[in-house]
């Protein structure tokens, strides 16, 4: 079995950070989300990974991911000229797929427990087609999913005004060659992309058999900065663990899970765990709150910090209150004047802010 993973598109709901950054890229708890993803697909056993790039952003990837080897993986990286839908990059990697069945993984979506069970069953089931399903409080910006009274798909449809159900589309799909002979018989929709719910619905209709699987722990779609905070948040509640490389004076107070790179320097600063601080990080008079992580080479000097993720580079000063707050590269923060309210940024690469 391949992989197939996506890491093209145009990650306009993340702009300004993917003006500079692919959206695969923006690191959760410090790394990348598509490491994780990389992680997930070759735990469930599958090494042989291509993974979809588009012209604009595709040679970071490249350079973040290499050959593949350090995830005990070998990837090939596939171009897809224009994000036309997820059939359509199905379809660009038509050579590299070949006659084989693939899991096929969204380089931006995220499952607590990742894909081996996933791969099992459909490995046992002989099906031509396996989805996950994961219920929604508003499926509208979804694939959703209509099953009937034992749990067999029936319908599925791409971001519903009136949705049939609850259940989305988890952007996690196994499938049998039989999907190239579907995304044949499809058109675009009217947003102009080959869908690939409009590819399974056409397996159906032709007969096909779809597996369909709920997810029990949590799902991250990391389309928008609130997303990326809460995959923050569930990655660092998973997987945060305590490990002091860098320096602590003896005034600063450290609880919970923490994780301080090598060559940083904590002063005077509380820190509540989950957290991780990257490499070569300073912070000084700081409290830095659970939920939140600091990229490399950032300094932080008498600020409070809470659920947050700041990338590397950043300078961030006499801000007593940041939260809920996605902060790009190299982003400089501080206070002009007094004052003391909370402050909510969502801010861009190479942005300076003075408050
Ligand atoms: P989306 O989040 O649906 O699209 P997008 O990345 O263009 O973002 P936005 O809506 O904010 O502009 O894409 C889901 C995933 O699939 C994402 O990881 C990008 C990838 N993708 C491709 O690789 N090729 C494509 O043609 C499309 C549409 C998406």
């Amino acid at each position: 079995m391949k992989g197939l993973i996506l890491s093209g598109g145009k990650g306009t709901r993340l702009r300004p950070l993917t003006y500079t950054t692919t959206k695969q890229l923006i690191p959760v708890a410090n790394r990348p989300i598509l490491f994780f993803v990389i992680e997930q697909v070759v735990q469930a056993g599958i090494r042989d990974i291509g993974i979809i790039i588009s012209p604009e952003t595709g040679e970071s990837v490249r350079q973040a991911v290499g050959d593949g080897s350090r995830f005990g993986a070998q990837v090939t990286y596939i171009l897809q000229e224009k994000p036309l839908g997820l059939a359509h990059a199905v379809l660009t990697a038509r050579d590299f797929l070949k006659d084989e069945p693939f899991l096929m993984f969204l380089g931006d979506n995220l499952i607590q427990d990742g894909v081996t069970g996933l791969v099992e069953a459909f490995q046992k089931e002989a099906a031509d087609a396996a989805i996950l399903l994961k219920e929604v409080p508003d499926p509208r910006a979804f694939g959703v999913a209509v099953l009937d009274g034992e749990g067999r798909v029936t319908r599925l449809i791409e971001k519903p005004k009136d949705p049939p159900s609850n259940l989305a589309l988890v952007g996690i799909y196994l499938f049998t060659p039989a999907i190239h002979r579907a995304i044949a018989n499809i058109r675009p929709s009217w947003r102009g992309e080959l869908e690939i719910t409009d590819a399974i619905q056409e397996l159906l209709q032709s007969g096909g058999r779809v597996l369909a699987r709920r997810v029990e722990g949590w799902w991250l779609d990391t389309g928008k900065k609130d997303d990326i905070l809460e995959a923050n948040r569930a990655v660092l509640d998973a997987y945060a663990r305590t490990a002091i490389e860098g320096e602590v004076d003896a005034g600063s107070h450290i609880a919970g899970r923490v994780a301080i790179g090598p060559g940083s320097k904590v002063k005077n600063t509380t820190i509540r765990g989950p957290v991780v601080i990257g490499k070569g990080v300073t912070l000084e008079d700081c409290f830095i709150g659970p939920f939140t992580a600091i990229g490399d080479g950032s300094t932080l000097t008498r600020v409070g910090l809470e659920h947050s993720v700041v990338l590397e580079g950043c300078i961030l000063s006499d801000i007593p209150r940041i939260e809920d707050s996605l902060i790009g590269r190299n982003t400089r923060v501080r206070r002009a004047a007094d004052g003391r309210q909370a402050l909510r940024l969502f801010l861009g690469d190479d942005a300076e802010v003075a408050v």
